[in-house]
């Protein structure tokens, strides 16, 4: 397995791998890698020649500086795990590479799909993923893109704007990955205290009584979203950053339970912001 942390040598090695006509897969990540991490490869891998993960906290996609400054890193774990995993090289620059200049006077948004959901409450957040994924999908000219759907918005929104621009990549959502209890699998679950991880499966315990009730008959929108609200908050420590119900293409908020709707929810469990989301085809 490779590794490379300079622009230049990751477009040597690009150019050659073009040459040779290979087919490139990207795994875009912020490191503390973990299985569900290892499904993107293992898909890439299935439908590529060469993959490459990069692993790049980007400091432009947090709009909270303490959320920056807490995020895990576990480089020597993370590199052991791609090359156990088959991954062909590992892009680690750092942010001075990234970003050569302390400010760009490029400001990238697609606002009608930001306007909800994390876009919503996280200000700033998809600007920065939209100008780092731009930078790393043209570095690393990749054929595929493969991004995790418990980022649904974001994938979502990596979507329109490589259809919307044209971008020479193929961008694939890859099924979210869960603990044995159901709960999605995230870096942040590290910083959970054992306590809350025990509160955090509440979250994926809502999604099955959101599909329960469903089943049941119930039909009315903000009676559903009172039900799994009542019962998110009956855990201690909790906080509802957003549970909304939205169509899954547009992301708008719906006003009525019919088709497939997806429902999402971030949660504060301690400080620890943990999202999550399901499609559900209402009968
Ligand atoms: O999903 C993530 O880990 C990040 O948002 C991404 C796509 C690697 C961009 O920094």
């Amino acid at each position: 397995m490779i590794v490379v942390s300079e622009i230049s040598e990751l477009k040597k090695i690009v150019s050659n791998w073009k040459q040779k006509k290979e087919i490139i897969g990207f795994c875009p990540t912020m490191g503390t890698l973990h299985a569900g991490h290892m499904d993107l490869v293992k898909v890439s891998k299935e439908k590529t020649t060469k993959t490459i993960v990069s692993i790049f906290i980007n400091p432009t996609q947090f709009n909270d500086p303490k959320d920056f400054e807490t995020y895990p890193k576990n480089t020597e774990t993370d590199l052991k795990l791609c090359e156990e995993n088959g991954v062909d090289l590992v892009f680690l620059p750092s942010v001075g590479v990234m970003y050569p200049k302390s400010e760009t006077p490029i400001q990238m948004s697609i606002p009608s799909l930001q306007s909800t959901l994390c876009g919503r409450t996280r200000p700033g957040h998809f600007e920065g993923v939209l100008q780092i994924v731009s930078k790393l999908f043209h570095l690393t000219e990749a054929n595929f893109g493969f991004f995790g759907l418990k980022d649904y918005q974001q994938y979502r929104i990596i979507k329109a704007l490589t259809d919307e621009l044209n971008f020479p990549i193929q961008i694939v959502g890859v099924p979210t990955k869960r603990e044995a209890d159901g709960l999605a699998m995230s870096s942040r679950n590290l910083r959970l205290s054992l306590k809350d991880r025990e509160t955090a499966t509440l979250i994926p315990r809502m999604f099955q009584l959101a599909k329960k009730t469903i089943l049941s008959g119930e039909r009315n929108l903000s009676v559903w979203r009172e039900i799994l609200t009542d019962f998110l908050l009956t855990g201690m420590n909790v906080k509802i950053d957003y549970l909304e119900v939205v169509d899954p293409f547009t992301l708008q908020p719906l006003s009525e339970l019919r088709g497939d709707v997806l429902l999402a929810t971030a949660v504060f469990v301690g400080d620890v912001r943990l999202i999550d989301n399901e499609i559900i085809t209402c009968p």
